[in-house]
Parts: C-alpha cells; structure tokens; sequence
C-alpha cells in the first residue's frame, strides 16, 4: 500500500513538473536612436522585430532628434530616463534596450546612474563607448573650420562640452586635456577621480566605482544586464569613422 502512494506521489509531481508555464508575454524593448537621427528612423527595427518576435512592445523613444541630439548628454540621459521609467514600470518582467550609436553611451549612462531598473539585456548597437576621434562627413558639415586634430580646441572647454560630441569625443594626442574637460566620458569611464565626477546633480555614480567602465557588465540593480560594445575593451584606441 505505501509503495502505491509512492507512486501517486511521484506520478503526480512528474504532472505537475511537466506542466508547462503559461506563456509570458515578451519583454518590452526601449530603443534610442543615435546622433541626428529619430524615431522615425528606426521603421526597419520595428518591422524586424515584430516580425521575429510577434507581440512585442517596442518603444522608439521619440526625444532629442535630430539638432536636438546635440544637447549635452546628461540632459538627454535625464529626459530619456523620464521616458523609460513609465516603461520599466509596466513591464513587471523587464525590458531590452537597444540603443544606436550615440545613445549606446546615453544608455549606459542611464543603466550608471539609475536608482532602479529592470533592463533585462543591454545592446550597444555600434556605439562609440570608448569614445570618438576620427574625421567624418557630419563632423565637417558641424565644423567645417576643425578638423580631426583641431577639435579638441573647442570640446575641451566649457562651451564645447555643451555639444554632445564632445561629451566624448577623446582625442588621443590631448589625453591630459580630455581628462580635465570631459564632463560625461571620462567620469563615465572612470579615467578621472574626481570628488564631484557622479554626472548630473543627484546622479549615483561613485567616483571610484567600477560599475560604469567601457566593459560594464554589471548593473547598479542587480538585474541579469549584459553590456556590449563594438568598441568596448577598456584601453581600446577610439576608432570609429562613422556617424555616432
Ligand atoms: C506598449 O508600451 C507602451 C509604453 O509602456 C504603452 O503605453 C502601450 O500601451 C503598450 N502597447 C501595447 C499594445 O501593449
Ligand atoms: C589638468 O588639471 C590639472 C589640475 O587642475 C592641472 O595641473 C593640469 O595642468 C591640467 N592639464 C591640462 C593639460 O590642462
Ligand atoms: C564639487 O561640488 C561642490 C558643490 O557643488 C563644489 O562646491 C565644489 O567646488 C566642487 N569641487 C570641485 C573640485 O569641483
């Protein structure tokens, strides 16, 4: 008789092991679009996605396009934070971001400094997270008076860093100037130690803190968040001669 219940038992929890678990609806994805570019601008990504992963929420968050991609990056990585933050918090599962060029580094600037999060995976898509030095089309139109070797004139002062290019553009034959001036790359990278290096007023990166470096992998909530970047091994020479 003891061996029969035995057996219920385990019939029973094999049932109920086997059984499989409602679906869970896809987690959200939040993307950020890049230097001069919008929402608009990502049609194609929508398409894909709906296509492979039918029913999922994707979000192309329609702020600081185009000239506005200028502004200085902290004040984009606080407006996009105001943007994801409804997001996370309708998505009980977690959230993808996917950012482009440029907002590769303001997304990671959000995953730094954001009390809570729940971004379940991080793509750094083409961003110049170890920052940028090189001669483009854009950056001419922008500059057409500097080029490659003179700009670090301009972004290495108060007024430049007001550009979101300069926020990180690191020329390597002005390294000292670099870590003094820049108020979003360096502090972000952790190349300067510096008392007030936590990005905007409120923001949570400890200087010291080794949560934000180029190969980030961790996040300030524990979230499973891996970051990757094409240009992304600490150390790394900036080389990127494209549109960021
Ligand atoms: C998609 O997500 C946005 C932002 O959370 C939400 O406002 C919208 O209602 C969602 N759409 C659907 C179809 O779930
Ligand atoms: C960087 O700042 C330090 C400390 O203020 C100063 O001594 C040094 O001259 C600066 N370097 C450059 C290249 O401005
Ligand atoms: C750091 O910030 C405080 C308060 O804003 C300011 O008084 C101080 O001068 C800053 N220190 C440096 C080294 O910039």
């Amino acid at each position: 008789m003891g061996s029969l219940w035995g057996l219920w038992a385990l019939l029973w929890g094999l049932f109920w092991g086997v059984r499989c678990p409602p679906p869970t609806p896809p987690r959200p994805v939040i993307v950020v679009h890049g230097l001069l570019d919008s929402a608009r601008d990502f049609g194609r990504l929508q398409e894909f996605i709906a296509e492979s992963h039918p029913g999922t929420n994707v979000s192309v968050l329609d702020l600081f396009d185009r000239g506005q991609s200028l502004r200085p990056l902290w004040v984009q990585v606080e407006g996009f934070r105001r943007a994801v933050e409804p997001i996370m918090a309708n998505a009980a599962g977690g959230v993808h971001l996917i950012c482009y060029s440029q907002g590769g580094l303001i997304c990671r600037a959000l995953l730094c400094t954001m009390e809570q999060h729940n971004v379940h995976s991080f793509i750094s898509l083409a961003a110049p997270q170890m920052g940028q030095y090189g001669d483009t089309q854009y950056l001419r139109w922008l500059f057409p008076r500097h080029m490659k070797s003179n700009l670090y004139r301009l972004c290495y002062t108060a007024l430049g860093q007001g550009v979101s290019i300069c926020n990180y553009w690191n020329d390597p034959h002005h390294r000292d100037l670099y870590l003094n001036s820049s108020d979003f790359l360096a502090p972000l990278n952790d190349e300067r130690l510096h008392p007030n290096a936590s990005g905007p007023p409120g923001a949570t990166l400890q200087p010291g803190s080794r949560t934000c470096c180029a190969s980030a992998t961790s996040s300030s909530s524990g979230a499973p968040t891996t970051a990757s970047s094409p240009h992304g091994s600490p150390g790394a020479t900036p080389k990127t001669p494209r549109r960021p």
